[in-house]
């Protein structure tokens, strides 16, 4: 049914409020009616680092999301911005972005996010610009595939505990965000995915993360010091963890990554990473490939 046409679609019988983890499910709700991949694990985690709000009808039902995300030093995510179907093109949107905005503007930090076509005219339209590209794919890794683990002079190996905080710290160098609770998170819940590479001497190469998604498990982020030592490191953790997976590939370095995998690609759709009152988005685009899933950055 058109929202339209509802006796009881008028935003006005709607009321803003502030989004907590126990929201986990009612945020589910509404990515999986946009066919999105984030679990519930995934939205407590989004509602516990972040601050959420949303909007909520008289009978309780969470109708519109959005959760800012300050990771600094510089840079905030403004993520899983929804509106349920039956209640679009009421400016439920607009409203809490500017929430979001606020939010991270208070804090000194550039409003950023990675927007789906429709949400891009949205955030075009409120100042946001840039054109960084990323798509989502489907990688099918071929199963015959055998990962060595010394190539190119490199120790390939699973990620420890121990291992994160330097781990953070070099992520931060190259993806220009602070995610140290994202990758305690992703190495927590799927340690079967997460991968580090070194050189002869330790010194870190490269790393590659993962979760388990709704709809498909998703690698990324995958960070690495050149092409090689990135296929390496997607040949690692795609292999025998599932037939297919979700990749967000920024468009820049994507078909050397594809060069140096062997497996098949298909796309799904495209993203455009966009900044509010900056021009330089804060990655590397030299050495990250994949982002963390655009909704966990
Ligand atoms: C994108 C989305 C969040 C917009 O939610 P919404 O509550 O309908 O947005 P708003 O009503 O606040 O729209 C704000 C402005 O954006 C623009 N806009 C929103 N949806 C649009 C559409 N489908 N086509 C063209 N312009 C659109 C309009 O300029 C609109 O203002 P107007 O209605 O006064 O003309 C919603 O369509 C959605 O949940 N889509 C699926 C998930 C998604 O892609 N989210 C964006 C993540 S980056």
């Amino acid at each position: 049914m058109n929202g339209q046409d509802r006796p009881n679609s008028d935003p006005d019988s709607l009321r803003m409020r502030k989004m907590e983890p126990a929201d986990a499910a009612n945020g589910l709700r509404l990515s999986r009616l946009a066919g999105w991949n984030q679990t519930v694990r995934d939205w407590d985690l989004l509602l516990t680092e972040g601050t959420g709000f949303g909007f909520q009808t008289g009978d309780g039902l969470l109708v519109a999301s959005m959760i800012a995300l300050p990771l600094g030093p510089r840079h905030g995510w403004i993520s899983m911005v929804l509106t349920d179907p039956d209640w679009r093109r009421r400016g439920l949107a607009k409203r809490l972005m500017a929430e979001g905005i606020d939010i991270l503007e208070k804090r000194g930090l550039i409003p950023t996010l990675d927007a789906t076509p429709a949400g891009e005219t949205v955030y075009r339209a409120i100042g946001f610009s840039g054109d960084t590209g990323l798509a989502r794919w489907k990688v099918s890794p071929d199963p015959s595939a055998s990962v060595s683990n010394n190539q190119h002079g490199l120790k390939i190996r699973p990620i420890v505990e121990s291992d994160l905080e330097r781990l953070a710290d070099w992520d931060c160098r190259h993806s220009g965000c602070n995610r140290e609770a994202i990758l305690i998170f992703l190495r927590k819940h799927r340690p079967d995915l997460a991968y580090m590479a070194e050189d002869v001497e330790g010194n870190l190469q490269g790393y590659i993360m993962g979760r388990s998604g709704d709809r498909l498990p998703q690698l990324g982020p995958l960070v690495a010091t050149g092409s090689l030592v990135a296929g390496s490191l997607l040949q690692a953790a795609a292999t025998g963890a599932a037939d297919s997976l979700y990749v967000d590939a920024f468009d820049q370095t994507r078909s050397t990554l594809e060069a140096s995998f062997k497996g098949s690609w298909s796309r799904e759709r495209g993203f455009k990473r966009l900044l509010k009152g900056a021009s330089a988005s804060p990655e590397d685009p030299e050495t990250v490939f994949l982002a963390a899933g655009p909704e966990l950055s």
